[in-house]
């Protein structure tokens, strides 16, 4: 994103610059402007503060009868990991306590997100107050945009799909591998609902990111000569249109499947099966 003029409320620029109109109120809305940026940064907070206690437990994040696990500790591969948790083997020993057992996949999973087009449309306005709405003036004395330092980071963003994509195929691994039965056999349970719901919805997001829709249809000059890269794009044109619904959902499907598989995990409730 490119930087425009000075936008900010600092001495002589952006809306107090000398060739704007003066006006004292911060905002002429009378609307409640404000609810969605403080929706925006609640459903955020909430997700970081859940998140974050998860990542550090260690309990409750494997099922062994049903080979439930948790996605925010896939892929587990340690030895710290409990037994059978290790779908693709222990890369690394014993880790210290302040090492999340997912400490793999939660960086990419966290920059995924903080760097993806809608999240930023929603914390710049919610927390960054970049504006905090239309017509609603900003605080800062200026806007430098993704420009510098640290928000021209977010131009990595298109690095971090193709590693949401793999992390999306782990989890469908795991999702597959959960159809588990106490006896050893094939097993189906309500667990494995919330799993499968829950790597669909993941995938739906993930492919509806903007990124990938310009690594199948960008760059091309002409789409009759690609009708195949111009169907997926069409496909994924759909999709994107529902990102910022996506992106809420599966916030909400990553904590309800955590949920589900750590008190399922921790005994306080049975997983409720239909096979074995
Ligand atoms: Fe949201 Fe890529 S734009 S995940």
């Amino acid at each position: 994103m490119s930087a425009p003029a000075g936008q900010g409320a600092g001495r002589g620029t952006g809306v107090r610059a000398p060739s704007r109109a003066r006006i004292a109120e911060k905002t002429l809305r009378t609307d409640r402007w404000w609810l969605s940026p403080l929706l925006t940064v609640l459903g955020l907070s909430a997700f970081i503060v859940y998140a974050t206690i998860r990542a550090f437990v260690r309990t409750a994040y494997w099922v062994p009868e049903y080979h439930y696990l948790t996605p925010f500790y896939s892929p587990c591969v340690s030895e710290s990991c409990v037994e059978g948790s290790r779908h693709f083997g222990a890369w690394f020993g014993e880790l210290p306590g302040f090492i999340p057992l997912g400490f793999l996949v939660l960086p990419f999973l966290l920059g995924f997100r903080l760097t993806c087009y809608y999240y930023r449309k929603a914390y710049y306005r919610a927390v960054w107050f970049s504006p905090p709405a239309c017509a609603v003036a900003e605080p800062h004395a200026k806007y430098t945009g993704e420009t510098r330092l640290p928000l021209i980071i977010q131009n990595v963003h298109r690095y971090f799909f193709y590693v949401a994509v793999v992390v999306s195929l782990i989890n469908t691994y795991d999702a597959i591998t959960a159809f588990h039965g106490s006896d050893g056999g094939f097993g189906f349970g309500l667990g494995n609902i919330v799993l499968t719901g829950n790597v669909i919805l993941l995938w739906a997001y993930t492919l509806s990111c903007h990124s990938c829709r310009h690594v199948t249809g960008g760059r091309l000059k002409h789409f009759s000569k690609h009708p195949v890269r111009y169907w997926i794009w069409t496909q994924i044109t759909k999709l994107n249109t529902r990102h910022m619904a996506l992106a809420w959902t599966t916030l909400g499907t990553l904590v309800l499947t955590d949920l589900y598989v750590m008190l399922v995990a921790s005994g306080a409730i049975s997983d409720l099966r239909f096979i074995n």
